[in-house]
């Protein structure tokens, strides 16, 4: 893939880390999709991609509706060709809850869109990439996925969202089809920053919860989308990269019984 101006696909890429994430791929040199619910902001987004000067465009898509999903990927290869990267970053976040004070109701919605959505999306694409034998696929889990915080929804969804990235890389390498997750740590994104100003999250809390003494930038997640998306990586498939300056080393180290 080296070379020649790939075509990536994003969901959930009108704003944040997804935001991020395709600003830094049409800088690459890439020509960006991106998927959302969010037609004004996605359009917005467009926008500044192409006062930048990379080229991007918007297409609606809601993760959790299989028809959406599908009519997503049929479109754009209909219209700009066969996709070369695909990444899952949309998804819906969940405040910390004891899981009797979780409604179900607000749990299923979180599958449907953490793990669910991803599931349809990988079940669109990697067929087509396979038959073609070329493509990377990358998934946003979270370090929430990686150890136990108190989200009871959240973090078994992005798990199962570890667990597929490893079978599909399994069962895609032999097509030359690559598939790795990123697990951001406490990203300073303007929904926190939102947060941080309401006085609902500590920001000096999250930061000293962290080896390195500082949050994750949505650029950090996009680098490593980047790198991974990238030939450099082409011999990495399956792993799940923590971006996260180090929350999850500091918190097993920090509770050693001395
Ligand atoms: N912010 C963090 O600290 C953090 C940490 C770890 C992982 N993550 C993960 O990063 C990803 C992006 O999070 P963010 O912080 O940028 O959040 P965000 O809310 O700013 O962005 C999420 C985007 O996904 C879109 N989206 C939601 N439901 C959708 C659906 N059904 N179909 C299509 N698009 C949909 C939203 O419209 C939005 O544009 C998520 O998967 C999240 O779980 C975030």
């Amino acid at each position: 893939m080296s070379g020649e101006r790939r075509l990536t696909a994003i969901t959930g890429a009108a704003r944040g880390i997804g935001e991020t994430t395709a600003r830094r791929f049409a800088r690459g040199g890439d020509e960006v999709v991106i998927g959302d619910m969010l037609d004004d902001v996605g359009a917005e987004t467009v926008a500044a991609i192409e006062a930048d000067g990379g080229s991007a465009v918007y297409r609606p898509l809601d993760v959790t509706d299989e028809d959406s999903v599908t009519g997503f990927v049929e479109a754009i290869e209909r219209d700009h060709g066969p996709i070369d990267v695909f990444i899952n970053n949309a998804g819906v976040m969940q405040d910390g809850l004891a899981i009797e004070d979780l409604p179900i109701k607000e749990h299923d919605r979180l599958w449907d869109v953490d793990y669910r959505g991803v599931y349809l999306c990988c079940r669109a694409i990697a067929p087509r990439m396979k038959e073609r034998q070329r493509g990377v696929i990358g998934n946003v889990a979270s370090m929430f996925g990686i150890a136990p915080y108190m989200v009871t929804a959240y973090s078994p969804a992005k798990t199962a969202v570890i667990s597929l990235t490893e079978i599909l890389a399994a069962e895609c390498g032999p097509h030359n089809v690559r598939v790795n997750a990123v697990s951001p740590g406490y990203v300073h994104t303007p929904m926190m920053q939102g947060r941080f100003d309401a006085g609902v999250r500590d920001k000096d809390r999250m930061e000293r919860s962290a080896a390195l003494g500082t949050m994750t930038e949505m650029r950090d997640v996009a680098e490593a989308f980047w790198f991974l998306c990238s030939d450099r990586a082409r011999a990495i498939t399956g792993v799940n990269l923590p971006v996260d300056c180090g929350v999850l080393v500091a918190n097993s180290y920090n509770a050693f019984p001395r």
